[in-house]
């Protein structure tokens, strides 16, 4: 055991990171972390995986040491029409060249502001900032003045700040006192927490999903708890939006909450975020004081407002959907025929796999297999994280895939039945929300 001896003849040969790795040990001996990707499947994986890029194009990348890589994990969802997207880059080089750092506003700024008040079903007026914890805390603190209450209720990942940091050290007890959560697709638990902490929730504030989609009536149910005892109901849709829906989870599942934050996709790649939401609550912003030291760099509105323009304009999010959905069915028809204890889960958009051994030995070597296959024959999937399509995936894309795949389940299903199991690797682990899992 621990050897795959014979299974040798079908695994992929490993791909040579040499100079990845070369950059890694430098950047060990001068960057916390070593890079600030705690997450990366390099770390879940190490030495099957590249580390640093080189460049990238529609839904191609290539790393250090020369190898080209189709990617379904797209820089975590931020890229949504594909890299280096002319429109896109075009749109930021303009705004490079008029200047985008003046202690002015530029008008882009609302004209993406009128953008999305026309796209996101609760976006009355809208709230720039530049990241994704950014908006996510102003959302809170806004939840806090309007209803003058401290408590919070929250699912899923939500960003790094101290009220939904998933890690504990360096967090005031204080502030983790004030922070509640709840079980996905379960309203008993959302109620339970509420009546425990009657009169005290500012927010209830989720993730529309995760990779479990929401049952029937969940999250109208989640609002209407919120709104019976007197909460604001916030969705979080940084990787939703514009992903599901141009609206986010609240078009596509009809639900309007009081408040959203947006991100990621927005702005295919450039950094900013957005709180959204009702006029009547959104005004209460000037109560308090946010800000940003690039509060007026113009680059990412001006990329926003021409990916939004193009997800619109060439129907890309249909093209998400049938593209997700056609990988989805076709890894669902391998897992049949090679007997792999294995699903598909998530949304179309956000598709993921799951395996199914019962054993977690067994379960954490078929993913080890799976994934260390998939990106020697130059797939990049994650192990940790759903994955994401774009604009630029096709229908070749996705039968190139599903043949990797299919030689990467019968690695594993030969190498289960030979008795192999990984070697000891980082834990890898499939996340599903509990309101404390990574992003
Ligand atoms: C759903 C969700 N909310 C919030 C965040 C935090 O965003 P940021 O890392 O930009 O602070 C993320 C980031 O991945 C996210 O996926």
């Amino acid at each position: 055991m621990g050897n795959e001896g014979s299974m040798e003849h079908i695994s992929a040969p490993p791909r040579s990171y040499a100079r990845s790795q070369e950059l890694f040990a430098r950047a060990q001996q001068i960057i916390a972390g070593g890079t600030t990707q705690g997450k990366a499947p390099s770390t879940l994986i190490p030495g099957e995986y590249p580390i640093y890029a080189a460049r990238g194009r529609g839904a191609y990348l290539w790393d250090v040491d020369g190898h080209r890589f189709l990617d379904w994990i797209l820089a975590y969802g931020i890229i949504v029409l594909g890299y280096c997207d002319p429109d896109v880059d075009r749109a930021a080089i303009r705004e490079i060249e008029e200047g985008f750092a003046f202690p002015l506003t530029r008008p882009v700024q609302n004209e993406l502001a009128e953008l999305l008040v026309e796209v996101i079903p609760c976006a009355e007026m809208v709230h720039f900032f530049k990241t994704g914890s950014d908006a996510t805390s102003a959302a809170v603190r806004l939840a806090r003045i309007v209803t003058g209450r401290d408590k919070v209720v929250r699912w899923g990942y939500n960003g790094w700040h101290d009220w939904c940091c998933i890690r504990e050290a360096g967090i005031p007890r204080k502030v983790r006192e004030d922070v509640l959560t709840f079980r996905y697709n379960d309203l008993n638990s959302l109620e339970d927490v509420l009546s425990q902490n009657r009169d005290q929730v500012a927010c209830v504030l989720m993730m529309p999903l995760e990779i479990e989609p929401p049952q029937p009536g969940f999250l109208d149910g989640v609002k209407a708890l919120a709104r019976q005892y007197g909460a604001l109901f916030i969705l979080d849709e940084m990787r939703s939006g514009f992903h599901l829906a141009l609206g986010g989870a609240q078009e596509y599942y009809g639900v309007t909450p009081d408040l959203a934050t947006f991100s990621k996709a927005m702005s295919n790649g450039y950094a900013i975020s957005v709180l959204a939401g009702r006029r009547e609550l959104m005004q209460h912003l000037t109560q308090t004081y946010v800000s940003s030291t690039f509060f007026t760099n113009s680059i990412a509105m001006a990329a926003a407002v021409a990916t939004i323009k193009k997800l619109r304009r060439e129907q890309v999010i249909p093209h998400l959907w049938r593209i997700g959905q056609a990988l989805m069915d076709g890894l669902d028809r391998l897992i049949q025929e090679t007997g792999v204890e294995a699903q598909t889960a998530g949304v179309p958009p956000m598709p993921f796999l799951v395996f199914r051994y019962a054993d977690p030995e067994v379960r954490e070597t078929a993913k080890y297999l799976f994934y260390r296959e998939t990106a020697r024959r130059g797939v990049l999937l994650h192990p940790n994280h759903h994955w994401f399509v774009c604009a630029s995936h096709t229908e070749q894309d996705v039968a190139d895939t599903l043949e990797v795949c299919a030689d990467a389940f019968h690695v594993v299903k030969q190498a289960l039945a030979r008795g192999y199991r990984a070697p000891a690797f980082q834990k890898v682990r499939v996340t599903v929300s509990t309101g404390q899992d990574k992003p």
